[in-house]
């Protein structure tokens, strides 16, 4: 049987107008922000795939909710509603609410990192790893190798490799070990899932040494989604189940609800360690605000309570997912080189590919970053040596084995002809590829660089 269309199971009630500038524009406006696709003004984009983080479109619902606000200093009835929702939906008793998913990393590292501890990921995150970091942390790496391969087609590249976790216990010690780190459709290898057997082996693994896992449960939804359409024993069952069982392998999790959750501002630290809880809300009040609203007003934590509430039902995941598959499809069928498979937030171009010729050191995925706005106002972003960062020990750049763009899908925004207008302008450029030439970096900061580095072209 032929494979029937699933559309979204929503319609769009108001517009939002965007511009498309001239060519001669665009090479204006690109060499004015560094090469930096960070540094650009968002009216002068034409589609904004820059970043699915706080770009979702929120729901009649959830603006009604804004309505409700309630502005009360302490004990705002809107966060009651976040924590019945955390609990009811991830499985989590204690919530402490954050401004976005940075904060609660920032409470976790200072709190659970002593100095010189490791923190294990599966792979890392920019923010992530700065702050384990900042907390005197060392950042290691558990993620399968196929994760660092944009070729490899594992179906869940974002599994930890318990190998790598024993032979740091073996060699370390699990007292040398703060956590583990674990994100769901890990980002930085490409939205890639893990699966709920390699969770529950990491689990398990953890439990034998009393470590704890912590997730970075951004994207965990989308997580949950592959799970039921890739995994054995899971296709009968609801993204909310799914999702209900990977958290409940965690002792907690931080949150950047920016994404999953359908928001454009919010985040939160959700855990069932009674002293956890107790030291995290000690420590929010310094940095954000008291413990019930982190940061948040009345009305935004309102809004991530019915995001999460909303997030959970199959047609929109399955939309949600389908419409970053649409896009990966069109340009394989173009020829152009992306990761694989294709991810559940965004879809990855393989630079190293796309411009083989170019040295690491010319920045080719900031270059083609650029040259994709050049081309058709399309705004993505660069994920390879510029957002690797330098070692904070030998002060050299990292390189990281991958080299990507990011053509990340915001949630609910935009339709399946925007996708084919991008795809369109990557496949010009791939005829094009010859002209598009190396960067020199003229200006960096000491840390998460990629923000706001900027460029000159060589
Ligand atoms: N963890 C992951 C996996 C993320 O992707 C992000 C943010 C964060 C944590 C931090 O959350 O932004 O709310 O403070 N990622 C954004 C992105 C910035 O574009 O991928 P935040």
């Amino acid at each position: 049987m032929r494979q029937r269309t699933i559309a979204e199971p929503y319609k769009i009630k108001m517009v939002e107008p965007i511009k498309m500038t001239t060519r001669a524009e665009r090479e204006g406006l690109m060499k004015e922000a560094g090469f930096n696709t960070f540094l650009l003004k968002s009216e002068d984009v034409y589609i904004d795939l820059l970043t699915d983080s706080g770009t979702s479109a929120m729901s009649d619902r959830q603006w009604a909710g804004m309505f409700l606000g309630d502005e009360a200093y302490a004990g705002s009835r809107n966060f009651y509603h976040l924590e019945a929702a955390v609990r009811e939906v991830y499985g989590f008793r204690h919530t402490v609410p954050t401004h976005q998913g940075r904060a609660a990393e920032h409470i976790t590292s200072q709190l659970r990192v002593k100095p010189g501890q490791f923190v294990p990921m599966n792979m890392y995150f920019t923010t992530t790893r700065e702050h384990a970091e900042r907390a005197g942390g060392v950042f290691f790496d558990c993620i399968i190798d196929e994760a660092h391969d944009p070729q490899s087609k594992h179906p869940f590249k974002g599994n930890v490799d318990l190998a790598k976790l024993q032979k740091l216990v073996d060699e370390k010690g699990a007292e040398s070990i703060a956590y583990l780190s674990i994100a769901p459709c890990v980002n930085m290898a490409g939205g890639q899932p893990l699966s709920m057997a390699n969770l529950r082996e990491v689990a398990a693994w953890a439990k034998k040494y009393r470590l704890s896992i912590i997730f970075d449960a951004t994207r965990a939804l989308e997580n949950a989604y592959f799970i039921q359409q890739r995994e054995k024993g899971y296709a009968a069952k609801s993204v909310r189940e799914i999702l209900r069982e990977m958290m409940s392998y965690g002792e907690g999790c931080t949150m950047s609800s920016k994404k999953d959750n359908l928001v454009n501002i919010g985040g939160f630290l959700a855990t069932n360690n009674e002293d956890f809880f107790v030291k995290a809300k000690e420590m929010v009040v310094v940095f954000e605000g008291l413990h019930t609203y982190g940061g948040l007003a009345g009305r935004d934590m309102e809004a991530v309570a019915r995001g999460i509430e909303e997030m959970v039902d199959d047609a929109y995941i399955a939309s949600r997912v389908r419409q970053v598959e649409y896009l990966g499809s069109r340009l394989l069928e173009a020829g152009v080189p992306i990761v694989e498979p294709i991810g559940g937030h965004a879809v990855f171009l393989d630079a190293k590919r796309f411009l083989p010729d170019m040295p690491q050191d010319h920045f080719p995925s900031q270059a083609l970053a650029a040259a994709l706005y050049v081309d058709s106002g399309v705004r993505s972003m660069e994920r390879g040596i510029v957002s690797a960062g330098r070692d904070p020990k030998t002060g050299e750049h990292r390189r990281p084995k991958l080299e990507l763009v990011r053509l990340t899908i915001p949630r609910r925004v935009y339709t399946n002809l925007h996708m084919d207008v991008v795809a369109e302008s990557c496949q010009a450029l791939l005829e094009e590829r010859k002209k598009i030439r190396g960067l020199d970096m003229v200006y960096e900061p000491e840390s998460l660089r990629f923000f706001q580095a900027r460029f000159e072209a060589r």
